[in-house]
């Protein structure tokens, strides 16, 4: 992957707003995430010099948080909760259901996109839930599966399925030393 002037000016600016290179950790890998789509061994050693830290650190923290991926996804990334009040809400079958209306199976990339299984998206009452790219979507039932897909398909036309720009996204929390990650 090229790493240009601008992504390591753009890491620098983030960089500065913390006291420890490290502590900007969470804002530099959504950054190389947004801008590559995924993480290769060039951008995991780009991002370990930038904080000051071994690549194996940052593996570390791609192999724990889910949003960060080692392959390239699909431009528009499902992610179906199948923790139990979703999966008691009929999630198990509604990805199945998806995955035979978007041709792709779960946990693979067919063309604009991935499918996967996650574990709760912290909407238990309102299941089942499904994530796409960074929205929530709540109630959807099984029996929908084929409006959903319309609907995700009228969403991405329209530009609202468009990941949030890194800068957009909550900051801080993101220390290699963070109690919320043990890597
Ligand atoms: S169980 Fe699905 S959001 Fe919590």
């Amino acid at each position: 992957m090229e790493i240009t002037s601008e992504l390591e000016s753009k890491c620098d600016a983030l960089i500065a707003q913390y006291p420890k290179k490290r502590s900007a950790a969470m804002m530099i890998m959504h950054l190389i995430q947004e801008t590559f789509g995924y993480f290769d061994d060039s951008s995991v050693k780009f991002a370990a010099r930038k904080l000051g830290v071994e690549p194996i650190d940052v593996y570390g923290m791609l192999s724990f948080y889910p949003m960060f991926s080692q392959s390239p996804r699909g431009r528009i990334h499902i992610k179906v909760c199948r923790t139990l009040s979703c999966a008691m809400a009929g999630s198990v079958k509604l990805g199945h259901e998806l995955a035979k209306r978007i041709g792709c199976p779960i946990g693979e990339t067919r063309g604009i996109y991935t499918l996967e299984f996650v574990e709760c998206l912290g909407n238990c009452v309102r299941g089942p839930n499904v994530q796409v790219n960074d929205k929530l979507f709540e109630g959807v039932a099984p029996e929908d599966a084929e409006k959903f897909v319309l609907k995700l398909g009228e969403l991405d036309k329209s530009g609202e399925l468009a990941a949030k720009p890194s800068s957009d996204l909550p900051q801080g929390g993101g220390d290699f030393d963070s109690p919320a990650y043990k890597g």
